[in-house]
């Protein structure tokens, strides 16, 4: 039996990389005073059609009807469900309000590389404040997001652009503001696509491709000005590039848009977001005006990415074994102290050591043998010697011999045991 196509199987080791993920992704949003929401993973399917997610994502979607003849789906993001909630119960925080999010969602789409069915997202959104200062104050955290893993400016960029230019280019096209929504979702596609396919698409909008080549590489959104000094202004300015050609594949969107991408290889995006003003208003008939701002990060590009890069591998596992699974191993040197062996194991866990010991009789040297292998910094040996106990450094084999009851106190006072 293997697992459904891509769905994983996180062992330790696997989950050990997510715990890094998620660990540095939770402090990033700490340091810019975001704290931690989640909802259901499962809603009604209405959610991502009623004017939300829009785009691909809703062909994405994992959709069925339960057993009590609602039509759900697994969620594909977790925007949609973030604005439900602020837009419930917004007048109860101050505003700007901060929030984040790692949670697990689920799309179905084409197994490749970085791209995966069931992923875990991280989101930051920014919402009751419509000004450049809160995109900055977004963009700024993914930046300190994707340095804190190790990557900078040689490896990782934002584009970043402004659906609004794209806007006043379609309204200069005559094209009906109704229909910019699927317009975009060509544009977020054509890097992608057969030129042909592209053409086909774009036939019934009337604009050849070559206009929307030249609107592209004209290059310049004045709408960014604002958001480019800010970062300007925080020494961040070398990590974004102005580029008209990302517009997001998501409906919600309604001003500046941003998607991280790998400077080598080729990999999908790290990260995408953006500004959506009016999604709270449309999921509450209007009874929540709130505008907002955020992206969202996923865990299999990332780990990608600190694959391919020296620097961020390294950090990554000074991490992973930061933390071995045990600090101390009680050697049951004695069958005969077995008792008191587990007397001591109680007292110490209750202390706060990770510690383990064999379950049954087991050859002294194979003992330390375990010991070893799971990362312990002691030995503390058990034997004839009772109520007297040997610890062991395993680092250089130092011992000492003290009385069990002083083994408490050595411990925590002893500087070797730093993990
Ligand atoms: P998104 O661009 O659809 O935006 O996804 C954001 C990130 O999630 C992607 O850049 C990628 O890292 C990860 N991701 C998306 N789909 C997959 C997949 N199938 N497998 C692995 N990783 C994936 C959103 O989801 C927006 N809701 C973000 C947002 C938050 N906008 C405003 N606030």
């Amino acid at each position: 039996m293997k697992t459904l196509p891509g769905f994983r199987d996180l062992f330790p080791e696997d989950f050990a990389r997510r715990r890094y993920l998620s660990g540095l992704w939770r402090e990033a949003a700490g340091r810019y005073g975001f704290v931690e929401f989640d909802g259901p993973t499962l809603e009604s399917s209405e959610l991502y059609r009623k004017k939300n997610s829009g785009g691909e994502i809703l062909g994405q979607l994992y959709e069925f009807t339960d057993k009590g003849d609602r039509s759900v789906a697994l969620r594909p993001e977790v925007t949609p469900t973030l604005a439900r909630m602020v837009a419930a119960k917004h007048r109860e925080y101050p505003k700007p309000i901060r929030w984040f999010n790692v949670g697990t969602c689920f799309r179905y789409e084409r197994q490749q590389r970085g791209r995966l069915r069931e992923f875990l997202q991280f989101n930051c959104d920014l919402l009751g404040d419509a000004t450049p200062a809160a995109d900055a104050e977004v963009v700024a955290l993914l930046i300190d997001l994707l340095r804190s893993f190790g990557l900078g400016s040689e490896h990782f960029a934002i584009r970043l652009s402004d659906r609004s230019a794209w806007h006043d280019f379609l309204a200069l096209h005559g094209v009906e503001s109704a229909c910019a929504g699927e317009f975009l979702n060509i544009v977020d596609k054509m890097e992608k696509m057969p030129v042909e396919k592209t053409e086909e698409l774009l036939a019934p909008f009337g604009i050849p491709l070559a206009t929307i080549h030249q609107f592209i590489a004209s290059g310049r959104i004045p709408a960014l000005d604002p958001l480019l000094a800010d970062l300007e202004a925080r020494g961040l300015r070398e990590f974004v590039r102005p580029d008209l050609g990302v517009v997001r594949g998501l409906a919600y969107y309604t001003g500046v848009v941003f998607e991280a991408f790998a400077l080598q290889g080729n990999l999908r995006a790290i990260a995408g977001g953006g500004r959506y003003d009016r999604l709270l208003a449309d999921l509450s008939d209007g009874s929540a005006d709130l505008p907002a701002v955020g992206f969202g990060v996923g865990d299999a590009v990332l780990l990608e990415l600190i694959n391919e890069i020296p620097a961020a591998k390294s950090l990554e596992e000074k991490f992973l074994t930061s933390v071995p699974p045990v600090q101390i191993y009680l050697v049951i040197a004695d069958e005969k102290q077995r008792a008191k062996a587990l007397g001591l194991a109680q007292q110490l866990r209750g202390e706060g050591w990770r510690l383990a010991y064999p379950l049954g009789p087991e050859k002294v040297g194979k003992q330390f043998g375990t010991a070893e292998s799971l990362g312990a910094s002691h030995a503390v040996v058990i034997g004839s010697e009772w109520p007297s106990v040997t610890v062991k450094y395993l680092a250089d084999r130092m011992e000492q011999e003290l009385d069990h009851s002083a083994l408490a106190v050595w411990l925590a006072e002893s500087k070797a045991l730093t993990s």
